[in-house]
């Protein structure tokens, strides 16, 4: 079974195609991203009108690049996937109205996915090959952190459809945080993997930061505070609370000071959701999974917990197709399609609570 997925619910525009193989496994045939980061740059963040705009003159020309590059003709797809949501409207109903055509001139299925699903499954893609030679069916139960741009989710996942929200952010989601901080210290969008870069050259104990939430004995977050806690800072380092006026160590410490705020708390929460549960299995997923700090953070913390991590590898991380090809051959296996009147959503729920675009 060969399956079609297309994203494109905020900057990125991506075609992939997922097959099972023989032995039940299935693997990644072709995966090709266009991302607009550069586009929304000037901007300092996503403009919606141009990721639509972009996303529509894009999307043909990966179809054809990710069919290319899989050997493979539309008629030997058997099935076509896309987010639904969440996201941007105009840009969701580019790839859904899409893959919709596609399903319709072929005749197969066509299944519309929730992108927080698609990257909660993520971290299983790799792993399907050993998987299907032990025999165990995607997804096994386990405990799941999706840490995005918009969400920051823990669930505890028993099968695909299965999902318990444990706990969720209750403002700002990590990567919201990561590119606010980034925007008042005026990084290039997206700041998260700008922090991430200074962070690595800065020290982490010299401004200590708020950690809301880190002992509340619930799974939820709260990153809100960081971005006030640095307008507070800010002009106590420089005379008018301009950051191109901070010398370079300061501004790697203040991004060290973010980034260990940020990643204690998701480090804290995954244990003690790991412990309540008694899962011993984390899959961490979303662009903020790349961040160095979160990943050796976890490993140390699984290891300690006799718990294993999977992630997916870092192209996997941020928004894909490869994750919407995936969930679709999942669903798809499963018998689960959708109607081709099925409208995009930009809130949909995932484990019975809405999660917004
Ligand atoms: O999953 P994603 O591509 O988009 C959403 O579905 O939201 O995540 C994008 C987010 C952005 O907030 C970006 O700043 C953050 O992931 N991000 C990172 C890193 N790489 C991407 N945050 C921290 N460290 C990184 N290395
Ligand atoms: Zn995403």
């Amino acid at each position: 079974m060969r399956v079609l997925g297309i994203e494109s619910s905020c900057d990125e525009t991506a075609v992939a195609l997922v097959e099972e193989s023989p032995a039940g496994a299935a693997c990644l045939l072709s995966s090709v991203i266009s991302t607009q980061i550069p586009l929304h740059r000037q901007y300092g963040g996503v403009v919606p009108e141009l990721a639509s705009r972009n996303h529509s003159g894009r999307l043909p020309l990966l179809l054809r690049e990710a069919l290319e590059r899989a050997n493979c003709s539309i008629h030997q797809v058997d099935a076509f996937a896309a987010t639904g949501g969440p996201g941007l409207v105009a840009a969701l109903l580019v790839g859904h109205t899409a893959a919709k055509a596609m399903a319709l001139a072929a005749g197969k299925p066509f299944i519309s996915i929730n992108h927080l699903e698609g990257h909660l499954l993520s971290p299983f893609l790799p792993r399907e090959e050993t998987r299907a030679a032990t025999g165990i069916p995607a997804p096994e139960p386990h405990l799941g952190l999706v840490v995005s741009g918009g969400h920051t989710l823990l669930l505890h996942v028993r099968g695909l459809g299965q999902y318990e929200l444990l706990g969720r952010s209750q403002d700002d989601a990590a990567g919201e945080a990561f590119d606010k901080v980034a925007k008042m210290l005026d990084l290039p969008y997206p700041g998260g993997p700008e922090i991430d870069k200074l962070a690595e050259l800065g020290d982490a104990t010299r401004f200590n930061l708020p950690r809301p939430m880190l002992h509340d004995p619930n799974f939820d977050f709260s990153f809100s505070g960081l971005k006030t806690a640095v307008l507070y800072l800010l002009p106590k380092l420089t005379p008018t609370g301009n950051p191109h006026e901070l010398d370079k160590q300061t501004l790697c410490d203040l991004c060290a000071g973010v980034r260990a705020a940020i990643t204690e708390v998701l480090v804290r929460k995954a244990k003690l959701a790991l412990r309540r549960t008694g899962l011993r299995l984390l899959a961490v997923s979303g662009g903020v999974s790349c961040n160095s700090a979160l990943r050796r953070g976890l490993s140390d913390m699984c290891a300690k917990e006799q718990a294993e991590l999977i992630l997916p590898p870092p192209d996997l991380t941020t928004d894909n197709a490869a994750m919407i090809a995936y969930a679709g051959l999942l669903h798809a296996r499963a018998g689960d399609h959708s109607e081709l009147t099925t409208p995009v959503d930009p809130n949909p729920t995932l484990a019975g609570c809405t999660v917004r675009g």
